[in-house]
């Protein structure tokens, strides 16, 4: 019986850590699957290895303020405002970071879409463009405040339409950083950058 269990656990110890590395392998490009894997959080809905370019003159992001922290806070509240002249319920807003990152990280299966840097590393949060903006299909433009966490890398925002499953890239912000970054404060994953490492208050 103890060698049973010994057996399984062996076994579930195994099929950890190969599930593990190959996420790791493949963070930037499998996110959404490996996320489905792990566990239930919100993000894991997201897939953003699925992200197509649909960058728009008729949509724009901006956030602000530019510099946080500044009386040395560790969290912050940013405002990200938004236009896009075709809005949809489906319209969600990512939080990214660092803002920019290497391309040539990702694993595309189209070389064409290197050009496309987000669609490689999952948003840390996101929120739908109409949350707290009820009459956003209407309006056409709106704001969303997401809670930052200090930390090392600058942050910056995306517009995206068609939902949380075939996410199309519209427009991608400024970034914007604290004054002091800070090494995070949260546990993290030894390799970083993953969807899932920090939780983030909302
Ligand atoms: C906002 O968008 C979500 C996701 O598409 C949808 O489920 C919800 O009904 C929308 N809310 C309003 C007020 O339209
Ligand atoms: C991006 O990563 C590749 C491979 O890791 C490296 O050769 C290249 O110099 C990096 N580019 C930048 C701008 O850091
Ligand atoms: C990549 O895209 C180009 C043009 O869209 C296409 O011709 C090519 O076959 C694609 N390559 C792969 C590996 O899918």
């Amino acid at each position: 019986m103890k060698n049973l269990l010994m057996v399984v656990v062996l076994i579930l110890g195994l099929l950890v850590n190969f599930h593990c590395t190959d996420a790791f392998g493949h963070l930037r490009s499998v996110v959404g699957s490996s996320a489905g894997a792990i566990g239930e959080q919100p993000l894991s809905k997201i897939a953003i290895h699925k992200t197509t370019l649909a960058l728009s003159d008729f949509a724009s992001i901006q956030a602000r303020p530019l510099l946080l922290g500044l009386k040395g806070e560790d969290t912050a509240w940013v405002v990200v405002d938004f236009v896009n002249e075709e809005p949809s319920n489906d319209d969600w807003i990512g939080v990214f970071s660092p803002a920019k990152f290497n391309a040539s990280n990702c694993i595309v299966e189209n070389n064409s879409e290197v050009q496309a840097p987000y669609t490689c590393s999952a948003p840390i949060k996101y929120k739908y463009a109409n949350h707290s903006n009820p009459d956003y299909t209407s309006t056409k433009k709106a704001s969303v405040r997401f809670q930052l966490i200090n930390q090392r890398e600058d942050f910056s925002f995306a517009l995206f339409a068609g939902g949380l499953s075939n996410p199309k890239l519209k427009a991608i912000s400024n970034s914007i950083a604290f004054a002091n970054p800070k090494a995070p404060v949260y546990p993290r994953l030894a390799h970083g950058k993953s969807w899932d490492e920090v939780s983030y208050p909302d």
